[in-house]
C-alpha cells in the first residue's frame, strides 16, 4: 500500500475480475427491446406513439390534485418529461444497471447538467487529462466563472489523482477509454479513490458502451454517454444520458427541468428504434474493430494503433479485465508521413465518409488535425498528443472483410 494513500495503488488489474454489484437480470437485448415500455399502449400499437406534446391536460381540478399531492404518475409539462422520454430512460437505466437515467438534447448537455447541479462556487473537480475536450473546457473556462477550480491530472496516474484532492474536492471524472488515445482507466481503482476520500465519481462511457463495461457496477457514482454515438447507432440524433442512483440524480433531475436541455419526442422516437438492435450492433462494432486494428497493426505503412485490444496499447490488460470487447474505434499513426500525406490516406479511403463523430452504422474517417483540433497551436496539439500524421477511424457496420480492403488500397495507393 502506497504511504498514506487510503487505497492499494500497486494493486494490478488481474483478468477476469468480476464486478461487485449483481448482474442485470436479463439479457442486454431483451432489455433494449422491451424496457422502460408499457405491454400495451395507446391505439394497441406494437411501437410507441410519438407524444408530440408540449403540455398535458388534466381532465379536472381533482385530477390535477391527484398528480400534484402525488397519488398519480404522469406528465405535465414537456420540460419536465414525456412519455418517450421515459420509455427510453427506462431502457437506458436497465443497460447500464442503474437505478435510473436521465436523458438530454445532447452528451454536452448531460454532462452540463449533471456538473451545474452538483457543484457550489469554491468546490473543486479533479479531471483526467484525456476526457473529453470539450467537457475539460466547460469546466475549466466555464465552470471556473462560477467559481469553481478544475484540476487536471495524467490520465491512469492514480496517485496523481490522489494528490490533487483537497477538502473542497467534490468530483472525480474519466472517460473510459479515451478519445482518441483509447487509454482505458481501472475503474474499480478509479472508484475505491472516490468513496475512500467521499469523492464522487464520474465516467464518460461513450466509447464503451453498457455492452462493453457497466461502471456501476465497479462502484462509479455516475456514467455519462453522449447516445448520439452508439446508443442512438445511426448517425441521424443528438442525445445524452447520465446514469445514477435516483438519490444522486434527484438534484439533476430537478435542475434539467430548470435548464431546459430536454430532447424532442421524435428525437427520442429515433433513440428508442436504434436502441432495440443495440447488442447486434456492438457485436459489429467490437468484430470490425478489433480486426480492422490487427491490420493496421501489420501493415508497414502504419507507424503505432492505439486500439485497447491490442496487446501493444499500454492498458490493454485493464482493457480484458474489465471489458467484454473493445468498440469500434481505432486511431493510428502513419509511419513517415507528413498531415498532407496522411490527408491523402484520408481521402483514398472509399468506404468511410469523412466526418466527426463515432458510433454509427456508417464509418467514419478523419485527421484530428483538420478536424476536432484545427483551431489549436501546435504546442497544444502536441501535448494533447494529437500528432499531425494521426487517423481516427470509426468502424460501423459493414463487412470487415470489405473494411480492409479499402483501408488496404488507401494505404498502398
Ligand atoms: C467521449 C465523448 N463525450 C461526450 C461527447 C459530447 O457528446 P455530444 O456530441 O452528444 O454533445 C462526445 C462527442 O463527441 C464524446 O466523444
Amino acid at each position: 500500500m502506497a504511504t498514506g494513500s487510503p487505497i492499494d495503488m500497486d494493486a494490478k488489474s488481474t483478468p477476469n475480475r468480476t464486478p461487485s454489484q449483481r448482474p442485470p437480470q436479463r439479457g442486454i437485448s431483451t432489455a433494449s427491446v422491451h424496457a422502460g415500455e408499457l405491454r400495451q399502449k395507446p391505439g394497441d400499437s406494437i411501437t410507441d406513439p410519438i407524444f408530440c406534446a408540449s403540455t398535458f391536460t388534466f381532465a379536472s381540478t381533482d385530477d390535477l390534485l391527484d398528480y400534484v399531492e402525488g397519488r398519480s404518475q404522469r406528465e405535465e409539462y414537456g420540460r419536465y418529461g414525456n412519455p418517450n422520454e421515459k420509455s427510453v430512460e427506462g431502457k437506458l437505466a436497465e443497460l447500464d444497471n442503474a437505478e435510473s437515467a436521465i436523458v438530454y438534447s445532447s452528451g454536452m448537455a448531460a454532462i452540463v447538467g449533471l456538473l451545474m447541479a452538483k457543484l457550489n462556487a469554491g468546490d473543486e473537480i479533479v479531471f483526467f487529462d484525456q476526457c473529453y475536450h470539450r467537457s475539460r473546457e466547460f469546466c475549466a473556462k466555464h465552470l471556473a466563472r462560477f467559481g469553481v477550480v478544475t484540476r487536471q491530472v495524467p490520465t491512469g496516474d492514480f496517485a496523481a489523482m490522489e494528490a490533487a484532492i483537497k477538502p473542497a474536492t467534490k468530483m472525480l471524472v474519466s472517460e473510459s477509454p479515451t478519445n482518441p488515445h483509447l487509454t482505458t482507466v481501472d475503474l474499480e481503482q478509479f472508484a475505491a479513490i472516490g468513496k475512500a476520500h467521499e469523492v464522487e465519481t464520474l465516467i464518460d462511457a461513450t466509447l464503451a458502451t453498457p455492452y462493453n463495461i457497466r461502471p456501476i457496477d465497479w462502484g462509479v457514482d455516475y456514467v455519462l454517454h453522449s447516445a448520439t454515438k452508439y446508443m442512438g447507432g445511426h448517425n441521424d440524433l443528438l442525445a445524452g444520458v447520465i446514469c445514477g442512483s435516483k438519490e444522486k440524480l434527484e438534484s439533476v433531475r430537478s435542475l434539467r427541468g430548470i435548464l431546459g436541455g430536454v430532447n424532442s419526442p421524435h428525437n427520442l422516437y429515433l433513440l428508442e428504434r436504434g436502441l432495440k438492435t443495440f447488442e447486434l450492433r456492438m457485436q459489429r462494432h467490437n468484430e470490425n474493430g478489433q480486426r480492422l486494428a490487427e491490420f493496421l497493426d501489420a501493415h508497414p505503412r502504419v507507424a503505432r494503433v492505439y486500439y485497447p485490444g491490442l496487446a501493444s496499447h499500454p492498458s490493454h490488460d485493464t482493457a480484458v479485465a474489465q471489458m467484454k470487447g473493445f468498440g469500434g474505434l481505432i486511431t493510428f499513426e502513419v509511419a513517415d508521413a507528413d498531415w498532407k500525406e496522411t490527408s491523402r490516406i484520408v481521402d483514398a479511403a472509399q468506404i468511410p465518409r469523412i466526418a466527426p463523430s463515432l458510433g454509427g452504422v456508417e464509418s467514419l474517417i478523419e485527421q484530428p488535425l483538420v478536424m476536432s483540433y484545427f483551431s489549436y497551436s501546435p504546442e497544444q496539439r502536441q501535448q494533447f498528443g494529437i500528432a499531425d500524421n494521426m487517423i481516427r477511424y470509426s468502424c460501423g457496420i459493414e463487412n470487415g472483410d470489405d473494411l480492409i480492403a479499402d483501408l488496404k488500397q488507401a494505404l498502398e495507393a
